[in-house]
Parts: C-alpha cells; sequence; structure tokens
C-alpha cells in the first residue's frame, strides 16, 4: 500500500486485449490528469468464446493485481468480461469504484424507426443474462439482430483495422444485419470501434453506429468525483500498459491503434 492521497492514486483499467484502448482514449479526454495503469489480458483473448467461469477468474486476477498497485477505482471496458464478472468484482470489493460497460441499446432504442437494432458482440455477451435484462429494459418492443463477430475480435488484435483487408471482413456481417432490417448498429464489443470506419463505409451514411466509451468516461469521472477523488493536477497523467501476453506485440499494435508511441511491461507472473 502507498501513502498516495486518494486522489492522487492510480486508476486500473482492462480487457482481454487492445480492445478497451477504444474507451481508454475517452477516459484519457475526460481525466487528463491521471495516473492510468492499462492491462491488456492477451494472455487469455479471446473472452467471448470463454466460459463465464474462465472469465470471472481472469476478473479476480487483474483486480487483484489492480488492488497491488493501490487503485483508487477500476474500468473495465470489456462488455464480456462486465457481463460475466462485475457483481463478482463488486462483491469483493465494495469499497472500491468499478464502472462497467454495457452496449448502446438505450439510445439505439431511441433512434431505431424500423424497430430492427443491429448489435455485434461477442458470443459471450451476447449470450449473458445481463445483455437479456438490458434489452428487456431499454428495448422491449424493437427486434434485435445479434451477430457476433470473433473474427473482428481477432483482426483487432493483430492491428488490421482499416483498408481492403478490414472492408472486406465486416461486410458479410454488416451486410447480414442490414437485410434483416436493422436502421441502427450497436457495437458492443469494444474492439469494434478500431473497425468504425470500415463498417460505416460498407453500412452507409444513413446507419447510425452506437458505441459507449465517453458514457463510461463519463461514469468514470462521475464516482471519482463522488468520493472526492477526481485529481486536478495541470501537468498531463501518465499511462501505463501491460500484458499478459507479449509486451511487443502490445507495444507495436497500441501505439497504432492509439498514433502515440507505446511501451508495455508483462503482467507479474502471480496475476497470470
Ligand atoms: N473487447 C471485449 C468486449 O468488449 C472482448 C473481446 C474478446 O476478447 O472476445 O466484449
Amino acid at each position: 500500500m502507498s501513502d498516495l492521497p486518494l486522489a492522487r492514486r492510480p486508476i486500473g483499467i482492462y480487457d482481454s486485449g487492445v480492445g478497451g484502448l477504444s474507451v481508454l482514449r475517452d477516459i484519457r479526454t475526460r481525466l487528463a490528469a491521471d495516473t492510468l495503469i492499462y492491462v491488456a489480458d492477451a494472455g487469455y483473448v479471446p473472452y467471448g468464446e470463454k466460459s463465464r467461469h474462465a472469465i470471472v477468474a481472469r476478473a479476480i486476477a487483474l483486480t487483484d493485481f489492480f488492488v497491488s498497485q493501490d487503485v483508487k477505482a477500476i474500468a473495465v471496458p470489456c462488455n464480456t468480461a462486465t457481463a460475466a464478472a462485475i457483481n463478482v468484482l463488486r462483491e469483493r470489493h465494495p469499497d472500491l469504484p468499478i464502472v462497467g460497460i454495457e452496449p448502446a441499446i438505450k439510445p439505439a432504442a431511441k433512434l431505431t424507426r424500423s424497430q430492427v437494432i443491429g448489435v455485434m458482440a461477442t458470443t459471450g455477451t451476447l449470450a449473458s443474462p445481463r445483455f437479456r435484462a438490458l434489452v428487456q429494459r431499454e428495448a422491449p418492443h424493437a427486434r434485435i439482430v445479434l451477430q457476433p463477430c470473433p473474427s473482428w475480435v481477432l483482426a483487432v488484435e493483430q492491428g488490421m483495422v482499416s483498408g481492403a483487408q478490414a472492408e472486406a471482413l465486416v461486410a458479410p456481417a454488416v451486410d447480414a444485419v442490414l437485410a434483416e432490417g436493422a436502421d441502427v448498429l450497436v457495437l458492443g464489443c469494444t474492439h469494434f470501434p478500431f473497425l468504425r470506419e470500415a463498417i460505416a463505409a460498407r453500412a452507409g451514411a444513413d446507419v447510425p453506429i452506437l458505441e459507449t466509451g465517453d458514457a463510461v468516461a463519463r461514469q468514470l469521472q462521475r464516482v471519482l468525483q463522488e468520493c472526492g477523488a477526481e485529481r486536478q493536477d495541470d501537468a498531463p497523467g501518465t499511462t501505463r500498459f501491460v500484458t499478459s501476453g507479449d509486451p511487443d506485440a502490445l507495444a507495436r499494435v497500441a501505439s497504432r491503434l492509439l498514433g502515440v508511441p507505446v511501451t508495455a511491461d508483462v503482467l507479474p507472473a502471480a496475476y497470470r
């Protein structure tokens, strides 16, 4: 434990890999001065095809790591991990603010005219009781077209996010969802905003594409304000990148996705 004042302690953020970096950008915009620790759990990617039990075990290990780093809050910008594990994490750490993410079903229900919403997400998210409850609560009258896209996760992990290859990758799923009558697309996996350009090129300018990165950043800012833990310094905050996979691969792909040079460390063995 450090004796840093609460506001100066780091914030822990994790995803199965680089997907959560799409939300990290939004968090950095709102929390400019904070120290961020981003863990890419790349030794276990993809989460979307794993059992709930396996995802909960990783969530426990990674939050234990964050606690060892004396974090003041944790963000889980991973729809799959939030759906599987956020309740368990909140029970284990009742005094630590833990912010999750959920697909943008609520805004989609407001926007759709056809009452058909396409949701691109992982198999795990789409099959989860948490996702079913979200749909029942926020879009009881809409038809939801479920589109698991596991190959998109793997492409983004490789840094393959633009150009003809990316367009060919997203085309079949986008076409399938639009053919069902969807007039709004929800990106319910944090890897997918990196493919946004390719998805938009295929779907056309009239189809809104929704994601929830900024909603997570806003909620994180709100909970920090509520507990008097918001950091207000003028100096820009730093971000540490850590992975349970290959640090060179994370450095290479994160540099590409974020457009700034990134170096990465290996997650200590106890948490791998
Ligand atoms: N980025 C994650 C999500 O938001 C998980 C992707 C995966 O590992 O399958 O669901």
